[in-house]
């Protein structure tokens, strides 16, 4: 262990702050190393959760997209990509399912699909508010105007999750096409946050052209946003997108960077997502022992799951609910934490 490095960690987690310098030494920081970080990060973590981990069910109701960002398998120009919608009672039949299992926030996500006009998602959400009050309601539609974003709010949504992707705008523009601007989204995530929306922010790590510079400017603008949720998980290439070729993000970055960001922030919901799953099999439970507190079950029917492929390999594409649920609980158990059946809002809500 370089002699310095539990002073820079114990620094980072005094201070909630970090530098370029010491970003780049934590993140490149070896297998002894990462021990003592992942420690600190657990420590943070459950003197605020208390070994708490929240499931969110996630349904995934729509894989039409009209955007084309050039990392993701369900773009618009993926040809290839089956596409499907669930209907208002597939949707209202998951949260179904999803209360049955004991999951107290239902996450309704999808790609950008003009079929869902504002009118449609806010029936859904407040036909899920009028049967099931006390559950949370996560949006995560991705871009839209100030309104909109108010009338799900008034409708009862109660959570957003729009990651920003990258911070910095140049990069920004060699992820996404012309169409799509980094400020747009920042201004999204400000929106909502103004509107009352508790409200996620993240990226995916190991994009292509991404560099330790991005990522401390990720941390920068968290900082500003100061959101509820960050979600980060590894790109994963998808074999139908322009990134078909791209290496993958890896999984020690990942880890590395969510035991980071428990320290910067540690009342923060950080989910161990599905993209940590599939990159490495254990992937999720380590980032729970990684300061992650938050993992997100699909509740998605069977028959549609292995059509919202973000990208190759996707786990859980083949499993019911009921599945995905008992081996969850099982996995969360496996690393000494343990589920919650609260909502699991932010610490400050
Ligand atoms: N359309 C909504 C939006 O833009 O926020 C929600 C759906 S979008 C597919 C959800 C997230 O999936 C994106 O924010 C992105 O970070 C992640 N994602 C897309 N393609 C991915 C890939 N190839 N590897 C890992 N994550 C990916
Ligand atoms: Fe879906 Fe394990 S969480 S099979």
């Amino acid at each position: 262990m370089r002699e310095d490095f539990k002073a820079l960690i114990d620094e980072v987690r005094n201070k909630q702050d970090i530098t370029k310098e010491q970003l780049e030494a934590i993140l490149d920081c070896s297998e002894e190393e990462e021990e003592y970080l992942y420690q600190n990060a657990r420590e943070v973590s459950d003197s605020v959760f208390k070994k708490a981990v929240y499931l969110r069910g996630l349904i995934e109701f729509t894989n039409y997209c009209k955007n084309d960002c050039y990392y993701c398998g369900i773009r618009c120009s993926n040809r290839n990509a089956e596409r499907y919608r669930l209907t208002k009672e597939e949707i209202l039949n998951c949260c179904d399912t999803g209360a049955a299992l004991g999951f107290k926030t239902f996450v309704l996500q999808g790609g950008e699909d003009p079929f869902f006009n504002d009118d449609k998602i806010c029936d859904i959400v407040s036909s899920i508010k009028d049967k099931y009050p006390e559950y949370a309601v996560t949006l995560s539609i991705g871009e839209k105007t100030y309104e909109s974003y108010k009338h799900f709010f008034d409708a009862g949504a109660d959570r957003y999750l729009l990651r920003h992707e990258t911070a910095n705008e140049e990069h920004y523009s060699k992820l996404h096409p012309a169409s799509l601007s980094g400020a747009n989204r920042k201004q999204c995530l400000r929106n909502l946050k103004e509107i009352g929306f508790q409200v996620g922010c993240g990226i995916m790590v190991g994009t292509p052209y991404q560099t330790y510079e991005h990522i401390y400017e990720d941390i920068i603008f968290m900082k500003e946003l100061q959101p509820h949720m960050i979600g980060i998980g590894p790109f994963i290439a998808h074999k139908d997108t322009p990134f078909k070729d791209q290496p993958n993000g890896s999984v020690k970055e990942t880890l590395h960077l969510l035991a980071l960001l428990r320290l910067i922030f540690p009342k923060v919901l950080l989910p161990a997502t599905t993209a940590l799953g599939t990159a490495d099999s254990l992937g999720r439970e380590k980032g729970i022992l990684a300061g992650a507190n938050v993992i997100m079950p699909n509740l998605s029917p069977v028959n549609v799951r292995s059509k919202y492929l973000l990208y190759d390999g996707k786990i859980c594409t083949g499993e019911e609910a009921a599945e995905c649920n008992m081996c969850m609980r099982k996995r969360i158990e496996s690393t000494g934490y343990h589920v919650s059946d609260t909502r699991g809002d932010h610490p400050d809500f």
